[in-house]
């Protein structure tokens, strides 16, 4: 396994060629997208850069956690052959630069409320795609709105890459992992696996016939109790993300709460 930091070490490695972006402070849910990686390609590289640009000025940039060496060696356990870890200056040589705005599925919810986040992340990825070259691409669903980005801009420009949507992986008591989960206090874990629990006994109470609108007012309510202050908690169309009145297909019900000052999202599909 190689560690390398300029998209030039990327050169002629062979194909196909499988690619896992991150921003590191890996945990099982991104080695899982390795291990489906290393099914796929020849050759399967694991991005680990931390872009500022998808922060806004009072996110945790600073303090996101970073650990080359741990994640490396967690990524080689999971079967990458190469960890690209290019530093700030490497992707963004210049102050202002070109930047990916996606239409439509980035109004709502993440795009809503982390204003610019999604013109960060589509412009991040574009730059990475173009520096890995990958025939394949993988994704998490725990991040079900940036798939639909993702797919959109692929989509729109044409990209020759193929992309895999991985199922959320989940901590035992039904927790999403997450990189951010580290920043919950004891306290906060123990409640952590409510929002989950609220997200699954939607979908059922709904797949069972309920009303939506009276359910989700219902759940927002139970969750607010709990301790949670969500940002939203609504039943959207995965591809378009946008609202939905009632379920059809693709329909998923997605949640952002904060739980002390840990920001949490978390979605289950219907
Ligand atoms: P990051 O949050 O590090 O996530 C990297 C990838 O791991 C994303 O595709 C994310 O959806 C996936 N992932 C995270 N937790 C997961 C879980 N519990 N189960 C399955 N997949 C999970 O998402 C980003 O980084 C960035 O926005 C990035 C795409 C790298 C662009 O900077």
């Amino acid at each position: 396994m190689k560690i390398v930091h300029l998209p030039s070490d990327l050169h002629d490695v062979p194909r196909p060629l499988a690619f896992v972006p991150t921003m590191g402070a890996l945990h099982e849910g991104h080695l899982e997208l390795v291990r489906q990686a290393r099914k796929k390609g020849q050759t399967v590289v694991v991005s680990v850069f931390v872009n500022p640009t998808q922060f806004g000025p009072n996110e945790d940039f600073t303090r996101y956690p970073r650990n080359l060496e741990r994640d490396a060696a967690l990524a080689e356990s999971a079967g990458a052959d190469i960890v690209y870890a290019p530093s700030v200056e490497t992707m963004y040589p210049r102050g202002v630069m070109t930047k990916v705005v996606v239409p439509e599925v980035t109004e709502w919810y993440e795009g809503s409320h982390r204003p610019g986040h999604f013109d960060g992340v589509a412009t991040v990825v574009l730059k990475l795609f173009n520096q890995v070259r990958p025939d394949v691409a993988l994704f998490g669903r725990k991040d079900l709105q940036q798939c639909a980005v993702i797919r959109r801009m692929v989509e729109d420009l044409d990209l020759q890459v193929a992309l895999e949507f991985v199922p959320t992986f989940r901590e035992a008591d039904g927790l999403a992992m997450s990189s951010r989960n580290v920043y919950l206090s004891p306290e906060e874990r123990a409640t952590a696996p409510r929002l989950h629990a609220a997200l699954t006994a939607l979908a059922r109470d709904i797949k069972e016939g309920g009303d939506p609108a009276s359910l989700l007012i219902q759940a927002r309510m139970e969750l607010a109790d709990a301790g949670f202050d969500y940002d939203y908690l609504d039943l959207v169309s995965s591809r378009r993300f946008a609202p939905l009145t009632n379920v059809e297909e693709g329909a998923a019900i997605v949640i952002a709460a904060r739980l002390g000052k840990t920001r949490l999202i978390d979605n289950v599909e219907i």
